[in-house]
C-alpha cells in the first residue's frame, strides 16, 4: 500500500521525455495547490490536467455506475438525449489549440465510452500532434480495432478498466467484455513491438466493491502477462442519502446550486466489505509481485479501510487542490471542476473561451468557498475520486 510512487523510476527508465513532462505538470499542480490556493483569492495561473467526459453514451452497463449503472444519474433514454447536445470536433480542435498554446496541460479523456465519440481517433491524434500528454480511460472494447493507430499516434497511457478475472468481470461489466479486454492488450502489445514503441504506458483500473473485492487476487495472477505499467485498485466512490441531503443543503446555501450527480453513488455496493478480509486480499495480491505497482487509490492504511466502506461521512482526505489545477470539460461544452459531480457550472465553452471561463466569477468564488468550507472540502466530497488521488492525507488513514 505504500507503493504508490514506484512508478515513477519505471517510467523514467523507459522514457525520459515522457517522465519530465509529467513531472512538469505535477510541479505546476503542486505550486497552483501551494500558493494560487492560499494567495489566489479564486484566481489561479496553473492548470496541469484538463479531463474530458466527451459522450454521455456507452456500449456497457457496469453494475456499479454512476452513469450508466443500476442507479446512475445517466441512463437509457437520457443519455440519448443528452448525446445529442455533444460538442462538434471543430470546438475541441479549437480548444485544443488555446490549451496547447498557454499551458501544455496534460490531457485525460473519460466517458461515457470515449470511443463514441464521433471523430475520437482524429482528435487523440490532434492532442499529440500538439505534443501534449494524452491519456485515455476505457472499457477496453475497442481497443483492438483501434491498437494500430493508438501506438501510431503516440498516445502515452491508457487506463482500461476489468474489475475481475473473467466471470467476476462480466457479472459487473457484461458478458463477453473480459475477452474483449485481453484481445484489445494483445493488439496493443503487438503494435507496440511491430512500431518499437513504448507507448502507450497500459494498465489496469479495477472499482472495489462488494461484487468483486475478494477476488481481485484472480484478476492480478490473470494479468501478469498483458505487459502492464501499473494496476490501480481504485476503492470506490460512495455516499448514502444522508450525505446527499447534507451536499443539497450546502451548495443551495453557498453556491446556490441544485445537485444531482452524487445520488449516482449511493448503490450500497459498498455493503459488507469487510476491511480485514479486505487487507488480507491486498496482502496477497501483492505478494503475486506481478513486476508492476499496484497503486490503491486512496492509498489507505489498512486498518482504516472498514471506515472506509461503512462510516462513508468520515474524512479520509482533505482540503481539496483541484480548482486550481484542474478541469473537466463534459460532453455538452459545459465546465466544471469536479469529474465526478458536474453539478456547478463555471461556463461553456460554446459560448465562451475558455480562458475568460478558467478565471471567471463562477470559478473563484467556487475555490473561495471551497477553501472556506471544513476540512477544505464540501460535505459530499468525502469519497470523491480526485480528492482520494490529490487531497491531503488525514492523520490515520
Ligand atoms: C465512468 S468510467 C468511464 C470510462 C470508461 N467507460 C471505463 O469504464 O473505463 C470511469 C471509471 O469510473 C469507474 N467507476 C464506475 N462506477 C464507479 C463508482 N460508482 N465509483 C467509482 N468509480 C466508478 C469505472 O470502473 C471506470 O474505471
Ligand atoms: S464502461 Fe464505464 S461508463 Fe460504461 S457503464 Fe461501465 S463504468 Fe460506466
Amino acid at each position: 500500500m505504500n507503493t504508490n510512487y514506484s512508478i515513477i523510476g519505471k517510467m523514467i527508465r523507459h522514457n525520459p521525455e515522457f517522465s519530465l513532462k509529467a513531472a512538469r505538470a505535477f510541479t505546476r499542480m503542486h505550486t497552483a495547490t501551494v500558493i494560487d490556493r492560499k494567495f489566489g483569492k479564486g484566481k489561479t495561473k496553473k492548470l496541469a490536467l484538463v479531463y474530458f467526459r466527451i459522450t454521455p453514451l456507452c456500449n456497457l452497463r457496469c453494475l456499479m455506475c454512476n452513469q450508466r449503472g443500476t442507479n446512475g444519474v445517466l441512463n437509457g433514454a437520457f443519455a440519448a438525449k443528452e448525446a445529442k447536445k455533444i460538442v462538434p470536433v471543430e470546438r475541441y480542435y479549437r480548444l485544443v489549440d488555446e490549451l496547447a498554446a498557454k499551458d501544455k496541460p496534460m490531457f485525460y479523456m473519460w466517458g461515457g465510452e470515449p470511443f463514441l465519440y464521433p471523430g475520437f481517433m482524429d482528435l487523440a491524434e490532434y492532442i499529440t500532434t500538439k505534443k501534449c500528454m494524452l491519456s485515455v480511460n476505457t472499457n477496453g472494447t475497442f481497443l483492438e480495432q483501434n491498437a494500430e493507430r493508438i501506438v501510431k499516434n503516440g498516445w502515452h497511457a491508457l487506463f482500461v478498466s476489468l474489475d475481475g478475472f473473467r466471470d467476476v468481470n462480466d457479472k459487473i461489466r457484461g458478458d463477453g467484455s473480459y475477452d474483449k479486454v485481453v484481445a484489445g492488450f494483445k493488439a496493443i502489445n503487438e503494435a507496440k513491438k511491430k512500431y518499437n514503441s513504448h507507448l502507450p504506458y497500459m494498465g489496469i483500473v479495477t472499482t472495489v466493491s462488494n461484487m468483486n473485492y475478494e477476488y481481485l487476487d484472480q484478476l492480478v495472477a490473470a494479468s501478469r502477462d498483458f505487459d502492464l505499467a501499473w494496476h490501480i485498485i481504485n476503492l470506490g466512490t460512495y455516499t448514502n442519502k444522508d450525505i446527499i441531503a447534507e451536499q443539497r443543503v450546502f451548495m443551495k446555501d453557498k453556491l446556490d446550486c441544485d445537485i444531482k450527480c452524487l445520488e449516482g453513488f449511493d448503490t450500497g455496493f459498498n455493503a459488507g466489505i469487510d476491511g480485514q478480509k479486505f487487507s488480507e486480499i491486498l496482502k496477497k495480491v501483492h505478494a503475486l509481485k506481478p513486476g508492476y505497482p499496484i497503486i490503491t487509490v486512496p492509498a489507505i492504511n489498512p486498518d482504516g479501510i472498514t471506515e472506509y466502506y461503512a462510516d462513508l461521512a468520515k474524512v479520509v482526505r482533505k482540503e481539496c487542490p483541484v480548482p486550481w489545477s484542474q478541469v473537466n470539460f463534459d460532453y455538452n461544452g459545459n465546465v466544471h471542476f469536479c469529474a465526478d459531480y458536474p453539478d456547478y457550472i463555471i461556463g461553456n465553452i460554446m459560448d465562451n473561451d475558455f480562458y475568460d471561463i478558467w478565471n471567471g466569477e463562477r470559478a473563484a468564488k467556487f475555490r473561495q468557498v471551497l477553501k472556506a468550507s471544513p476540512n477544505g472540502l464540501f460535505p459530499g466530497c468525502v469519497r470523491c475520486y480526485q480528492n482520494m488521488l490529490f487531497g491531503k492525507k488525514v492523520k490515520g488513514y
